[in-house]
């Protein structure tokens, strides 16, 4: 057994519709395919239509599954609302909403454009927001429960990262997001969780985070505790988790998964990893021979 194989039975989502906003590329392809092959019909959209057709076809001769490729901009709520009309129209009904688009470039903050930061915000909590209330009014309205809603965020939602601050900002907010609707909704049937990844290689994220020859220069793995980065099937398996009904109880959460990565930067004394069994001694025996003044 390993965790680059699929975890859950073969049937776990049979008979549920899965919305993936930006799921033609990257993880958010990754768990379609891995939601197909569990039972699930998809929907994808994202702003790229060709780039959103190209997976639904890849993904369908792959599984034998249903998808919808949608192209649609979450930044703009009439097109979300749109989507759903479609996947309404394909799949009668939808039971899972999955916030995955985003934009993020590394940049210094001071020499950003203020568009610079709007364009982030407005795909990744706008957008977010966007699907989000379009879906619930539509299951509030209808009286339709056991729904989830899942938003990809990042661990620096909470500790913030330098360099880039738009991102940052606007994951808080879906963080804040999650926490606050998995209260307010929890009476209409709604789940609202929230996954917190580590690096998982994309070219999406490694493209505009770590470019070229940055990338060997800052190999994200090497600070993981773990020392590796991420395999999308292990992320696949927590997403298909969480929206199934085996989590039925998980409501309000955000789950880490970043092989100990934010806590590694956290620890005050964390820095002493290096340190070599010989060393160990010499510390024991200089702190062991210390005496108060
Ligand atoms: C500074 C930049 C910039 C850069 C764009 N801008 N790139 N500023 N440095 N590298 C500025 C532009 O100058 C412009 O402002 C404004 O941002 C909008 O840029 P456009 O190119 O017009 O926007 P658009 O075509 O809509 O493209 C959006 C995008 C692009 C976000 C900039 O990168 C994109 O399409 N991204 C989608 C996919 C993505 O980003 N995936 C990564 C997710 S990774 P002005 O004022 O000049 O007009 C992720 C992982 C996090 O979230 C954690 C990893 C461990
Ligand atoms: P990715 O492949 O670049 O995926 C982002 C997707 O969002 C693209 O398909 C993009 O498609 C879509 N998108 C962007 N703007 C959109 C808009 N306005 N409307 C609709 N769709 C839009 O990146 P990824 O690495 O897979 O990231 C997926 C998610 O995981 C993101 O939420 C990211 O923040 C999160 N995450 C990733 C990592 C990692 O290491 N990879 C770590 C932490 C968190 P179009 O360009 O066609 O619109």
């Amino acid at each position: 057994m390993s965790y680059t194989e699929p975890m859950l039975k073969p049937d776990a989502l049979k008979g549920k519709t899965v919305i993936v906003t930006g799921g033609g590329t990257g993880l958010g392809k990754s768990m379609s395919r891995y939601f197909l092959t569990l039972g699930a019909n998809v929907i994808i959209c994202s702003r790229k239509a060709d780039v959103l057709q190209r997976a639904a076809d890849e993904l369908q001769n792959e599984t034998g599954g249903k998808v919808l490729a949608h192209p649609c901009d979450v930044r703009h709520y009439t097109e979300v609302e749109k989507m759903l009309q479609a996947a309404l129209q394909t799949f009668g009904a939808v039971d899972v909403l999955i916030n995955n688009a985003a934009g993020n470039f590394i940049s210094p903050t001071e020499r950003l454009s203020p568009k610079a930061f709007d364009v982030i915000v407005d795909i990744v909590l706008r957008g977010s927001y966007n699907c989000t209330l379009a879906l619930g009014k539509h299951w509030i309205a209808q009286k339709q429960t056991n729904k989830v809603v899942l938003n990809m965020v990042t661990t620096y939602a909470w500790t913030g990262s330098a360099y880039v601050v738009p991102s940052a900002c606007a994951k808080a907010g879906v963080l804040a997001l999650t926490r606050s609707l998995a209260v307010e909704w929890a009476k209409y049937g709604i789940r609202m969780n929230a996954i917190a990844p580590g690096p998982f290689p994309t070219k999406g994220a490694w493209d505009r985070l770590v470019p070229g020859p940055f990338r060997e220069r800052y190999d994200l793995a090497k600070q993981v505790p773990l020392r590796r980065v991420g395999e999308h099937q292990e992320l696949c398996n927590l997403a298909a988790y969480l929206i199934s009904d085996y989590a039925a109880y998980i409501n309000g959460e955000v789950v880490t998964i970043d092989g100990g990565e934010w806590l590694q930067g956290a620890g005050e004394f964390n820095l002493f990893d290096d340190v070599t069994p010989a060393e160990w001694d010499m510390i024991e025996k200089m702190v062991r021979s210390a005496k108060s003044e």
